[in-house]
């Protein structure tokens, strides 16, 4: 009788020991993998808002009154990925409101739209959708205006503002 009790509860220490082993250990496991996890991952988070400003040439290159397109190259970093890319903008230089600077995309489906100078507007090849050089739409299929960028002038350059997945702000 006795032995059968000794047996049972020796079994159930057992039981308790492994249990509170495994569950230390995965304790201490979680607490080492943690900071390293969060240090891993710190990159791809941080960056994934992050804005950048590219520089696109002097502001005297651009005439008044004509829009005209504007490139340049810029570092992209979007969490390890490094790159380097291509960006490009549409800007309207005015006396009385400065710069206006437009994505290089029609609001419909993505094309790359241009200057149309005997019509005096922004037109798109690929549904015919048009746009007044205050980028508001005046024919065709676009949902919307063209998206304006922010944008400033510093000692004479234009730099123009975007956030790190490419997306003007
Ligand atoms: S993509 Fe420009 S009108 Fe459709």
């Amino acid at each position: 009788m006795h032995t059968n009790v000794n047996q049972a509860w020796e079994s159930s220490r057992r039981r308790f020991l492994v249990w509170a082993v495994g569950g230390l250990s995965t304790l201490g496991a979680a607490l080492v993998g943690m900071p390293v996890l969060g240090m891993l991952l710190a990159p791809a988070l941080q960056q994934r808002h992050k804005e950048t400003w590219v520089d696109f040439g002097p502001v005297d290159a651009i005439p008044f009154g004509v829009p005209r397109m504007l490139t340049a190259t810029a570092r992209q970093r979007d969490g390890w990925y490094d790159q380097t890319v291509r960006r490009a903008v549409w800007v309207v230089r005015s006396e009385q409101a400065g710069l206006t600077v437009f994505g290089p995309r029609c609001t419909h489906l993505g094309c790359a739209y241009r200057w149309d100078a005997g019509r005096n507007q922004f037109a798109c090849p690929c549904h015919g959708g048009t746009y007044a050089i205050t980028g508001e739409v005046t024919g065709g299929p676009p949902p919307h205006g063209l998206h304006k960028l922010a944008a400033k002038i510093e000692q004479g350059t234009v730099r123009v503002r975007f956030v790190s997945n490419g997306a003007a702000s």
